[in-house]
């Protein structure tokens, strides 16, 4: 729970620390920010997908000694969605957890040289019977919210219900987190780090730079 959102998970792993302090480290080449990340985001959607309850059913299995009363999820009832292209990243996380799952991708871009100008949707490709499932939407990186509010308006548009959505990120801060949760208290977050906030060109600080530069090595 946070004091700027009212539905949100911040995970508590201790292993999180050695990979955040790889991922953060300006000096990590390529290579190692995408094993350190990958690992990370692992972890981060394992928790994502633990958190799914319209997805998740009671079962009891046999182990070779007792019974065993579990949990077990239904990848037919859950849909990926990106917003591209940092999202991807964390997509192919979620996808290698649940393969078979079924994928959308929305692409919204903000003008880099012009920050405080609104994210625009440019394409949205969303699967048939998503307003069934519940939504993992992926974006490791929640600065102003913008782009998440946009990708959810497209989710809402072919009627998924808010609270069928799950927004997954690697880290956010409290200017996006209160403006999220202040149009879409129901979409539940799960995140890694609630950083301290954003700087003038509207990036998280300490944060870790452009994320999807960073692991797609695009520099
Ligand atoms: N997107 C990023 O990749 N990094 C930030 O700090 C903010 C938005």
């Amino acid at each position: 729970m946070s004091e700027f959102h009212p539905n949100i998970i911040v995970l508590e792993n201790k292993s999180l620390l050695n990979l955040f302090t790889r991922v953060r480290d300006q000096t990590t080449p390529p290579a190692a920010f995408e094993f350190y990340a990958k690992r990370l985001m692992t972890i981060l959607a394992e928790e994502t997908i633990a958190d799914l309850p319209l997805a998740t059913s009671k079962t009891t299995v046999f182990t070779p000694c007792a019974e065993f009363k579990g949990e077990e999820v239904d990848v037919d009832k859950i849909c990926a969605v990106s917003i591209v292209r940092a999202g991807d990243s964390l997509l192919g996380c979620v996808r290698a957890l649940l393969p078979g799952v079924s994928v959308g991708k929305i692409l919204i871009q903000r003008d880099e040289t012009v920050p405080e100008k609104p994210a625009k949707l440019f394409y949205c490709k969303l699967p048939k019977g998503i307003e069934d499932k519940q939504v993992i939407l992926c974006d490791p990186m929640l600065a102003t919210g913008g782009s998440a509010a946009k990708a959810i308006e497209s989710l809402i548009a072919v009627g998924v219900p808010v609270s069928s959505i799950i927004f997954s990120n690697v880290v956010c801060c409290p200017e996006g987190l209160k403006y999220l949760g202040g149009l879409y208290p129901e979409v539940k977050i799960v995140t890694a780090s609630i950083d301290e906030g954003l700087n003038e060109e509207k990036y998280i600080v300490p944060g870790l730079g452009d994320y999807g530069d960073r692991f797609f090595n695009t520099v």
